[in-house]
This record gives structure tokens, C-alpha cells and sequence, in this order.
């Protein structure tokens, strides 16, 4: 039976006794609007820990002004029955207060992986995402943490600050999860319309015509940035980036280098009001 928390507290002790019985903690933390995606994420924790949570948390701090804070799809209910049915054992879903006490002012600044791909974009966002993260993995104490690497910028960070404030943290990885089409698995699909949708596709068919070219030994940045680009200038409402980067410190290459053996080609991109992002590490993983 799946334990609901709202206040840090009970959650923390319940943590506390999971590994005081001799169980491994595994933590999933999520926005809720929950997908394949994040359940695959369950899994993953599951194979790690004998004891798993999910974390379901709209963190107001990662939003910047005009984004989609106060519509981002929220459904507590619909949400933990799907974790309950994947065997996680608690969720935590506190409300604001509980993670931004009144008078809060700290917040963890990210350097220079933040200042790349989505950095400029979204100005404040990694600052919110690495301040939240650092506060379930206080919350949490020893664990094994899964995000999906869809964000995968959002997850180098994570990787760096664990190591950077020396959290008693294992940060792991796990692929993204795509509909039989190819789109990337993300809580924002929801505000897609048919139409938008196959839109949508333009990004996994400008990582499958990179990761296509790269496997055929192209090792110029501007020809695998290319050959990304075009389906979704063609199809976006409008285009934040098409990247090729350095997967490590996400150095973005410029248009006359020659990559190594691993190239991370990275697009974000608006079709209709909605924004997407999606990846490949050529090199590292297959074809999206
Ligand atoms: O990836 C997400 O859902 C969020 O950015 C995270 C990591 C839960 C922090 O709010």
C-alpha cells in the first residue's frame, strides 16, 4: 500500500526507518502529470533500492515569468494510483510552505553547465531546479536518485551538484522513454493538439537524421547540426536551438569543429505555445 506524505517531516522519518531496516532508498523526484516516462523512472529506482519514493512537486522557482506555472497539469490522485500500480512505497506531495519556508531566500547557483542549451533561454530555471534538488535530496538523506535524461542538462547538473556539496547521493541516468513515434514522453505533451503533435515529431527526426549521419562516420559539427535543424525549421513554430555539444561539460561546438567519439545533438523548440526539448548522445546511445 503506497504511503501519501504532505509535510517533510513524516516522509523523512519514513526514509529513516526504510534504511534503518536495511533497505536501500531509491527517490524519483517528479513534477506529477505523471507518463511512461516517470514510471520507467519507478523501475529504475526499484532495480537500484528496495525502498522507493516519488517526490510530486510543482516548484514555482524553476518557472520564469509567462511560463506555464499556474497551468501545468496537476492531478494528485490520478497520479499516485499510477505510482501505487508500479510499486512505489511513498510519495511526497507537500505544499509550498513545506519546501520554501516563509522568509526563504537561499538558492544554489549552477556556473557555467547552466549557461549553455537551455541556460540563456530560460533564465533562472537550473537555479530553481538545483535549489529544489538539493532540498529533496536533503529531505531524503542517503539514496539513489533517477531523472530521465531527456533533460539532459537538467541532469549533468544534478550529477555535478551532488558531487559539488558532497550529498550522500547516487545520481543515475535513465533513457528516454518515446511514443511508438518517436516524440519524447513529457508532461507537456498534453497541451498538444493533433495537429501540433505531428509537428512535435520534427525533433526525434532531426536527432534520427544526426545520429544517422554521425553513424555513417560524419564528424562535423555543422553537418550533424544541419542535418538536425531541418526538419524543425520546417516544422517548429520556432526554434530556441539545434546545438551539437561536448556531452561532459555541454560546451556547444562551434560550426567548424569536428566532434569525438560522443557528440550530444540537443534541440529546443515552441510548436504552437508549447515548448519541447529533446537529445541524443551519437556515439552513446541508439537511434531515438
Ligand atoms: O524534471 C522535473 O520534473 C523537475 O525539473 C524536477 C527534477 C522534479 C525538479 O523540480
Amino acid at each position: 500500500m503506497i504511503e501519501i506524505h504532505h509535510e517533510v517531516a513524516g516522509f523523512r522519518a519514513r526514509l529513516d526507518r526504510a534504511r534503518a531496516s536495511g533497505a536501500r532508498v531509491g527517490l524519483v523526484p517528479t513534477m506529477g502529470a505523471l507518463h511512461d516516462g516517470h514510471l520507467s523512472l519507478v523501475a529504475e529506482a526499484k532495480a537500484r533500492a528496495r525502498f522507493v519514493a516519488a517526490t510530486i512537486f510543482v516548484n514555482p522557482t524553476q518557472f520564469g515569468p509567462g511560463e506555464d506555472l499556474a497551468r501545468y497539469p496537476r492531478d494528485l490522485d490520478r497520479d499516485v494510483a499510477l505510482l501505487a500500480r508500479v510499486g512505489c512505497d511513498a510519495v511526497l506531495a507537500p505544499p509550498v510552505e513545506q519546501i520554501y519556508p516563509p522568509g526563504e531566500r537561499t538558492r544554489v547557483s549552477v556556473g557555467e553547465l547552466g549557461d549553455t542549451l537551455c541556460g540563456p533561454h530560460r533564465p533562472g530555471h537550473f537555479e530553481g531546479v538545483a535549489t529544489v534538488v538539493t532540498k529533496l535530496f536533503a529531505i531524503a538523506g542517503e539514496h539513489t536518485a533517477v531523472f530521465g535524461r531527456k533533460d539532459y542538462q537538467q541532469l549533468a547538473i544534478i550529477r555535478r551538484l551532488a558531487i559539488d556539496l558532497l550529498l550522500p547521493v547516487t545520481v543515475v541516468g535513465a533513457p528516454t522513454v518515446r511514443d511508438p513515434d518517436g516524440l519524447a514522453m513529457s508532461s507537456r505533451n498534453a497541451y498538444l493538439s493533433p495537429e501540433d503533435r505531428c509537428r512535435a515529431l520534427s525533433l526525434s527526426a532531426g536527432l534520427r537524421a544526426a545520429h544517422a549521419l554521425f553513424v555513417a562516420g560524419e564528424r562535423r559539427a555543422s553537418a550533424l547540426r544541419e542535418a538536425a535543424a531541418g526538419p524543425v525549421r520546417r516544422a517548429a513554430t520556432s526554434v530556441d536551438y539545434v546545438d551539437v555539444a561536448e556531452p561532459d561539460t555541454l560546451r556547444v561546438h562551434d560550426d567548424d569543429a569536428v566532434v569525438g567519439a560522443r557528440a550530444l545533438i540537443a534541440i529546443a523548440a515552441r510548436v504552437g505555445a508549447t515548448r519541447l526539448i529533446d537529445n541524443v548522445v551519437a556515439g552513446e546511445e541508439g537511434s531515438p
